[in-house]
C-alpha cells in the first residue's frame, strides 16, 4: 500500500515524503512541477535511501489521477498541490479558484472510484481570517479569508467536510499550517520561491546571501511587544512529522477532524531577525515599510488538540529553524 503525496516535490511534500519513508511507508509522488523541480525526488532518494514513485502531471487531470490509482495500490492521499501565493492570487483568482478546487474535486472522485478512503489536507491558518482572538484553537469561528488564496483553503475544507459527512467510508484530516520555515538539515531540500519571496525567512536568508539589499519590516505599529508582527513559526521537519501522525490517525478515523500544526509561541518579525542574526553570527540589514496590505497583528496556534489526540508535538527550536534555513540558502540546491 502507498501514500499519495500531490505536489509532493515541494516544500511541505519534499519534506513529509521524507519522513514517511524514513518510517517505511511506500509513497507516490505527482506534482506538475509548476513550482518545484523533479530533481527534488533524486535528493528525496539520496536522504531515505529509498526512491518515491514519480509522475509529472496535473492533480486535476483525471487521466493522470486514473493512471496513477491504476498502477499503484493507493491507501491515503496527503493533499499538498496547489498554488499558494498570496499576492498573485489577488491578481489571478480565477486561475486559483480553478487549479485548487478542480484538483481537490479529480482527487475525490478518482479515490471514491479505487476505494481509497483517507484524505488529509493541506490547509492554512490563514482560514482564521482577521481573528483577534488568540491562540487560535480549532473550533474558533473562521471568519473568512483576506485573500483568494485564503479562501481556496477555506472552500476545500468545506468541501471536504461535506464529502466527509455523506460517506462513511471517509476520513478527512485537516491540518492548518501556521508559518513553516527551515529545512531538513542535509540542506538538500528546501523552501525555493519563484522570484520575490513573499515570505519572511526566505527573504531574509536571501538578505543574507547578498540577493537582496535589505529586508522591508512590514510596519512597527501593530499592537504587539515590539510593534512588528507576531506570527507561529514552525519548523518544516516537525509539520512533516505532524503529518506522519496524521496520517497513523487516520487509520482508525472517519469523519471529518481539524488540527492546528504550530508551536503556540508567537514571534515578531524583529525576533526574529535578531534570532536569525545571532544563530548565524551575521547581520540584517532591516528598514521599517508600511504595512502590508491584508495583514493581521497576531497569529499563534492552540496545540493542544494536536498534542492530546495525534500525540504530537513541535520539537525544533528557532535556532534550529534560523540555522537549518540558513545552511539551505547556502547550498547549492537553493539556487
Ligand atoms: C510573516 C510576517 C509580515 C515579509 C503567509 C500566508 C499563509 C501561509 C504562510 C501558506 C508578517 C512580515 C514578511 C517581508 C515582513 N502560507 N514580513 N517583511 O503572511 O504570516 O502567512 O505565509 O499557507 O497562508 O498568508 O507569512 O512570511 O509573509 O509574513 O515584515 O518581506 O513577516 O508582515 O508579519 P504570513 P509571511
Amino acid at each position: 500500500m502507498s501514500i499519495l503525496c500531490t505536489g509532493g516535490t515541494g516544500f511541505i511534500g519534499s519534506h513529509t515524503a521524507v519522513e514517511l519513508l524514513c518510517v517505511n511507508q511506500d509513497v507516490v509522488i505527482v506534482d506538475d512541477l509548476s513550482n518545484s523541480s523533479a530533481s527534488v525526488v533524486d535528493r528525496i532518494e539520496v536522504i531515505t535511501g529509498k526512491r518515491p514513485v514519480f509522475y509529472k502531471g496535473d492533480v486535476a487531470d483525471k487521466a493522470v489521477m486514473e493512471k496513477v490509482f491504476s498502477e499503484n495500490s493507493i491507501d491515503a492521499v496527503i493533499h499538498f498541490a496547489g498554488f499558494k501565493a498570496v499576492g498573485e492570487s489577488v491578481q489571478i483568482p480565477v486561475a486559483y479558484y480553478r487549479n485548487n478546487l478542480d484538483s481537490t474535486l479529480t482527487l475525490l472522485e478518482t479515490m471514491k472510484k479505487y476505494g481509497c478512503h483517507r484524505f488529509i489536507f493541506s490547509s492554512s491558518a490563514t482560514v482564521y481570517g482577521t481573528s483577534d482572538k488568540v491562540p487560535f484553537t480549532e473550533d474558533a469561528k473562521e471568519l473568512g479569508c483576506t485573500n483568494p488564496y485564503g479562501w481556496t483553503k477555506f472552500m476545500i475544507e468545506q468541501i471536504l467536510k461535506d464529502a466527509a459527512a455523506a460517506d462513511p467510508e471517509l476520513s478527512v484530516v485537516l491540518l492548518r499550517y501556521f508559518n513553516p520555515i527551515g529545512a531538513h538539515a542535509s540542506g538538500m531540500i528546501g523552501e525555493k520561491p519563484n522570484g520575490i519571496p513573499n515570505n519572511l525567512m526566505p527573504y531574509i536568508t536571501q538578505v543574507a546571501a547578498g540577493i537582496r539589499d535589505h529586508l522591508s519590516v512590514f510596519g512597527d505599529d501593530y499592537p504587539t511587544p515590539d510593534g512588528t508582527g507576531v506570527r507561529d513559526y514552525i519548523h518544516v521537519v516537525d509539520l512533516a512529522k505532524g503529518h506522519v501522525a496524521a496520517y497513523n490517525y487516520s487509520t482508525e478515523h472517519t469523519g471529518c477532524e481539524v488540527f492546528n500544526l504550530g508551536t503556540g509561541i508567537g514571534y515578531s518579525v524583529l525576533d526574529i531577525v535578531h534570532a536569525f542574526e545571532e544563530a548565524n553570527s551575521l547581520k540584517i540589514p532591516y528598514e521599517i515599510a508600511p504595512r502590508r496590505a491584508g495583514d493581521i497583528a497576531t497569529c499563534y496556534a492552540s496545540t493542544e488538540k494536536a498534542e492530546k489526540v495525534l500525540g504530537w508535538k513541535a520539537e525544533l527550536s528557532l535556532q534550529d529553524m534560523c540555522r537549518d534555513s540558513w545552511r539551505w540558502q547556502c547550498g547549492k540546491w537553493s539556487k
